[in-house]
C-alpha cells in the first residue's frame, strides 16, 4: 500500500517510522516532512492545507491512504475534500471530517458535546462581545483561579489561567473586544478550574469500535519544575504511573465509551484519533479538552509502545473493522525529551547545523523542526528533535535519552533536564 502522511513534526516522523515497519507498506510519502522523514519516506514539498496540491500528489504517487498529523488540515476539511472529489473519494483518510474536527476547532462545541453525552468536565459558559457583562457576572460566581479559553484554534496559546477576579475580567474584555487571539477569541469559554494531575489518553476509532492507546504525560512549560512559558511540549512519558488499571477503566467507561457513542448519536462518522486531555482529581477523570489528532511529543512516546502493525490498524479504521484487528502493547516505559532552539518558545533562529546524530545509540531521534541543507541537517523550527527511549523503567529510559542528547549539539540547543521529575516517587 502507498501511504501519504500530512505534516512535518516529530509526530509525523514517529508515524513514518512505525509505518515503515509494516509488511503491508509499499511506498511512504510525507508532505512536507523533515530531515528525519527523508530517511524512511519520500518528502513532498507540499503544504497540507493546500488541498489541490495534495490531490495532485495523491494521484501522481498512486496513494492509497492518507494519514493526517496536525489539526489544521482536518479543521479546514481535508477529509471532506476527498469525499467530494470523484478521483479521491475512495482513498481513505485517517482523521475526522470537519464535523468531528469541531471537537478541537471549537471549545464551545466540545463543551456542549460533553454536556450532552454526560462526559465529566468542568462547569462552563460561553460569552461574546455582546454578552461581556454577563461573562463578568459569571466570573463572579466562580472561585480563583479563573480559566478563560478562546473558542477557536489559537495554536495552543488560547487558554489563560488567572489568579484574581480583576485580572480575569480585564483579560475577558481584552479577548472579546480587542480580538487578543484574533477571530479565535470572538467567543470565550469560561470554566471552573480543575485541581488535579494532568494526563492524556489516546483513542483510535473507526466510528464504531475503538482501541485505547497508551496514556502519556506531556511537559508543556519551557522551564524546569514546570515553570516559564507554555510550549508545544518539551517531553513525554508513557505509561503514566498514576494512571493505574482502576483509573483507566474509569476513563474507558466514563469518557471513551460516551465519547464514541456520542459521536454516533450525533451522526458524526468519526474515523481517526481522539486525544483526550484529562485531569485526574482524586482518582476520577475529568476531560479538559479533546484534540482530533495525536499529540506531539506524546506520539513519540506512545507509538513505540504499540507492538501491532499500525498500518493494519489504519486499514481497520478505513474499513470499519478495527474490532477485528490485533492490538498489543509493551509494558515497557517510553520517555521522550524534546530538544529546542535557543529562545523558543519566543523568537529563535533557524539554520543551525546539527552535529553528532550518527553517535546516537539505543535511542530513537524523531526529527521535528529540521531540514537538509547541502547534506547537513540544520534546525528549521523551535522544537527541533525528540529523543525517545524504551526501557524497563522510566529512570533507565530517561538516562539513555539524556546520555544520547549529550552526543548531539547545535548552537543555542536547549532542553529540559527534569522530564518525569514529578512521576519519580509515584
Ligand atoms: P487546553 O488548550 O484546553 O488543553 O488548555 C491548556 C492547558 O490549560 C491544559 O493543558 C491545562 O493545563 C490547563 N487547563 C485548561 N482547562 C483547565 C481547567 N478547567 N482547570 C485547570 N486547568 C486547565
Ligand atoms: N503536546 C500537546 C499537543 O500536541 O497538543
Amino acid at each position: 500500500m502507498n501511504i501519504l502522511i500530512l505534516g512535518s513534526g516529530g509526530r509525523e516522523h514517529a508515524f513514518a517510522l512505525k509505518l515503515s515497519e509494516s509488511k503491508k507498506l509499499s511506498k511512504l510519502f510525507v508532505a512536507p516532512g523533515n530531515a528525519g522523514t527523508a530517511n524512511c519516506a519520500v518528502n513532498l514539498d507540499i503544504d497540507p492545507v493546500d488541498f489541490p496540491a495534495v490531490k495532485n500528489a495523491v494521484l501522481e504517487n498512486k496513494i492509497e491512504m492518507v494519514i493526517v498529523g496536525p489539526e489544521a488540515p482536518l479543521v479546514a476539511g481535508v477529509h471532506d475534500f476527498f469525499l467530494a472529489d470523484d478521483a479521491l473519494k475512495n482513498i481513505p483518510v485517517v482523521g475526522p471530517k470537519k464535523d468531528g474536527a469541531e471537537l478541537e476547532g471549537s471549545k464551545e462545541f466540545s463543551k456542549k458535546f460533553m454536556k450532552r453525552h454526560n462526559v465529566p468536565t468542568a462547569a462552563y459558559d460561553a460569552f461574546t462581545k455582546e454578552t461581556l457583562a454577563e461573562g463578568k457576572a459569571f466570573l463572579e460566581t466562580l472561585k480563583a483561579p479563573y480559566v478563560l479559553k478562546a473558542d477557536g484554534l489559537a495554536a495552543g496559546k488560547g487558554v489563560l489561567i488567572l489568579e484574581t477576579l480583576e485580572e480575569a475580567k480585564a483579560e475577558l474584555e481584552d479577548m472579546l473586544t480587542n480580538n487578543k487571539f484574533g477571530e479565535a477569541s470572538s467567543k470565550v469559554v469560561i470554566e471552573e478550574f480543575l485541581d488535579g494531575i494532568e494526563l492524556s489518553v489516546f483513542v483510535l476509532t473507526d466510528g464504531k469500535s475503538y482501541k485505547v492507546l497508551p496514556s502519556a504525560k506531556d511537559y508543556k512549560r519551557i522551564g524546569e519544575g514546570d515553570t516559564g512559558l507554555n510550549t508545544g511540549g518539551m517531553g513525554a512519558i508513557s505509561p503514566v504511573p498514576f494512571a493505574n488499571d482502576d483509573f483507566l477503566q474509569k476513563v474507558e467507561d466514563r469518557v471513551v465509551i460516551p465519547t464514541v457513542e456520542g459521536l454516533q448519536k450525533d451522526g458524526i462518522d468519526y474515523r481517526g484519533f481522539i486525544f483526550i486531555g484529562l485531569m485526574n482529581i482524586d482518582g476520577n477523570p475529568f476531560v479538559i479538552e479533546y484534540n482530533v489528532r495525536m499529540g506531539d511529543p506524546e506520539t513519540e512516546a506512545v507509538l513505540p509502545r504499540i507492538d501491532s502493525d499500525l498500518l493494519d490498524l489504519f486499514e481497520g479504521v478505513a474499513t470499519q473493522t478495527l474490532d477485528k484487528k490485533s492490538f498489543a502493547l509493551t509494558s515497557k516505559t517510553a520517555t521522550t525529551v524534546m530538544v529546542v532552539a535557543g529562545g523558543y518558545p519566543e523568537a529563535y533562529e533557524k539554520g543551525k547545523v546539527i552535529t553528532g546524530l550518527e553517535n546516537v545509540e539505543g535511542t530513537t531521534v524523531f526529527h521535528a523542526g529540521t531540514k537538509l541543507s547541502n547534506d547537513a541537517v540544520v534546525t528549521n523550527g523551535g522544537r527541533v528533535m525528540t529523543f525517545t527511549t524504551l526501557a524497563d523503567s522510566m529512570e533507565a529510559a530517561l538516562e539513555k535519552s539524556y546520555e544520547n542528547i549529550s552526543k548531539v549539539s547545535f548552537e543555542g540547543m536547549n532542553f529540559r533536564k527534569d522530564i518525569g521529575f514529578d512521576l519519580k516517587d509515584l
